[in-house]
């Protein structure tokens, strides 16, 4: 049967669903994630990161389905580096995704298999494709909060490996006060 329909305030992306799903991600769960981790340790383990909302129409892992959610990144840095997500492949990597931002500034991280890194200026109403086998993060580089909206197949999973193994082959950090994107190893 086919699910009611569910509502989105297109002025902010909020978004109202049955079983509406949520998670949240403190500082303090995001080890190993900031290169500078003497400056990850001096901040607030409790300090909220990013806030994601989804909405589940139909069960995880059904092939042919689509979810939809909203992930609101909050404004700060650990050292010089930007508050960001922790960064996914999808389980079945061929499978792609939209990215919408509603409100706020910042940069979509993308990375492809062979680890080359490249970034895309994300702003209201700018609209990313990601393509299958393209690992992707997005950056607040912004002093409010970036929120971003996004639709994906039901099937294509969640693979954080990148963020917990050798990561993204490049970084999103400050430098006299403007973003600049820096290869990881520099
Ligand atoms: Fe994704």
């Amino acid at each position: 049967m086919n699910p009611a329909p569910a509502f989105v305030n297109w002025a902010d992306g909020a978004l109202q669903a049955p079983g509406l799903q949520r998670s949240e991600k403190k500082l303090g769960q995001l080890t190993g994630i900031f290169r500078d981790h003497q400056a990850w340790q001096k901040l607030d383990p409790e300090t909220i990161v990013y806030r994601v909302w989804w909405w589940e129409p139909v069960a995880s892992g059904t092939a042919g389905g689509l979810f939809w959610g909203l992930t609101e990144i909050q404004p700060g840095r650990v050292g010089n580096e930007y508050f960001m997500t922790r960064g996914h492949w999808h389980v079945i990597r061929n499978r792609a995704e939209f990215y919408g931002t509603v409100a706020g500034s910042g940069k979509l991280v993308l990375m492809d298999r062979t680890g080359h890194t490249w970034a895309e200026d994300m702003a209201p109403g700018s609209l990313h494709y990601i393509a299958g086998e393209v690992a992707h993060r997005i950056v607040n580089t912004g002093d409010k909060p970036i929120r971003v909206i996004a639709c994906w197949p039901s099937d294509a999973g969640h693979d954080y490996e990148v963020a917990e193994g050798r990561g993204f082959g490049a970084r999103i950090l400050e430098e006299r006060g403007a973003p600049i994107l820096v290869n990881a190893q520099d």
